[in-house]
């Protein structure tokens, strides 16, 4: 019997960015994100007693260890909730269009807490799984839920998930914009490690936080895009300061992630209501509305050559599918 269940990605608008606890994952702070239905992972894994090791096989090719570090992490807690001690295969694929170097982290490992906890025989709510992606990559919990979600930081590891906060249904969208599909120089893991050791910005970004979060759940309430992408903007911004105050100093921006974002404040002065965020990468992601998509890509087709963009829109939360064999 296969368990393939399929997780879509998500993108913060207020960024998750340094951890309380790096052994739990427990962060600095709650985010909030938007699941988008443009990118998504399926995965299905397979406890098999003729195994003496765990196997990932990512768009079929197998994986190294180090690749299998935070899918063990998931498969350890899986097991041990279901007193078992069988190895596991897992089969993924990342559906994410070809060379668009977006971290698939958030989708995949939600899809692996899901499928994993069905093919051990575990009953989970949407909170447990939550908890359970979050061990294996902290923004993988959130991609449980549909539309909006806020990763609630907690204290602990039964007390750190993420929660639903608004289905999204309604005038809101993202473009893409690719600007580099090669591997980041510094992980999302390292990043923030570093920025919260050294950086003494850090704390001017923990204090203002609260504010961000408040204004946005109530530009979310208001269903009011702009909003939202102004405040998302902000946010980060401010995030990615915090990793210039850093020793050593370091940024995610590349010439061409500032090429894309002078492209955004220029659809502004043409009257779209278009903001930017971006995250361990040098792609930049558009906040807009969704009635407004179509235009918005043609004018930056200026700009960008069409395999640079890719439009999004809020996507649905874990769901088990079906996949023949
Ligand atoms: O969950 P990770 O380790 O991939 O970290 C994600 C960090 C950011 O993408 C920069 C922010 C976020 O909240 O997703």
């Amino acid at each position: 019997m296969s368990n393939w269940v399929r997780a879509h990605t998500n993108i913060a608008l207020i960024k998750y960015w340094g951890k309380e606890n790096e052994n739990v994952i427990i962060p600095m702070n709650n985010s909030l994100s938007l699941t988008l239905d443009a990118f998504y992972t399926e995965t299905n894994v397979t406890f098999n007693e003729n195994l003496t090791t765990d196997e990932l096989y990512l768009d079929n090719q197998i994986q190294d260890f180090d690749s299998l570090l935070k899918v063990k992490t998931v498969l350890d807690l899986v097991r041990k909730k279901a007193g078992i001690k069988t190895k596991a295969r897992v089969d993924s694929f990342n559906y994410v269009p070809t060379a668009a170097g977006l971290a698939s982290s958030a989708s995949g490992l939600a899809a692996l807490a899901g499928s994993a906890s069905l093919a051990a025989g575990l009953n989970l709510s949407q909170k447990e799984l939550s908890t359970l992606a979050r061990r294996g990559s902290g923004s993988a919990c959130r991609s449980i839920y549909g539309g909006f979600a806020e990763w609630q930081k907690g204290h602990s590891h039964e007390t750190s998930f993420a929660v639903p906060v608004d289905e999204a249904n309604w005038d809101i969208g993202m473009l893409f914009i690719i600007v580099n599909d090669k591997q980041k120089d510094v992980s999302s893991r390292d990043g923030m490690s570093r920025t919260v050791k050294t950086s003494p910005f850090y704390q001017g970004w923990l204090d203002s936080l609260g504010q961000d979060l408040s204004a946005m759940k109530e530009a979310i309430a208001k269903q009011d895009s702009h909003k939202v992408g102004e405040i998302a903007e902000r946010n980060a911004l401010k995030m990615h300061a915090t990793t210039l105050g850093a020793t050593p100093p370091f940024t995610y921006w590349s010439p061409e992630s500032m090429r894309a974002m002078d492209a955004v404040r220029k659809l502004r002065k043409q009257g779209y209501s278009a903001h930017f965020t971006m995250d361990a990468g040098p792609n930049v992601k558009i906040i807009c509305k969704q009635s407004e998509l179509e235009e918005i890509k043609a004018h930056l087709l200026n700009d960008f050559t069409e395999s640079q963009l890719i439009s999004a829109k809020p996507g649905p939360g874990l769901q088990k599918i079906e996949k023949p064999d």
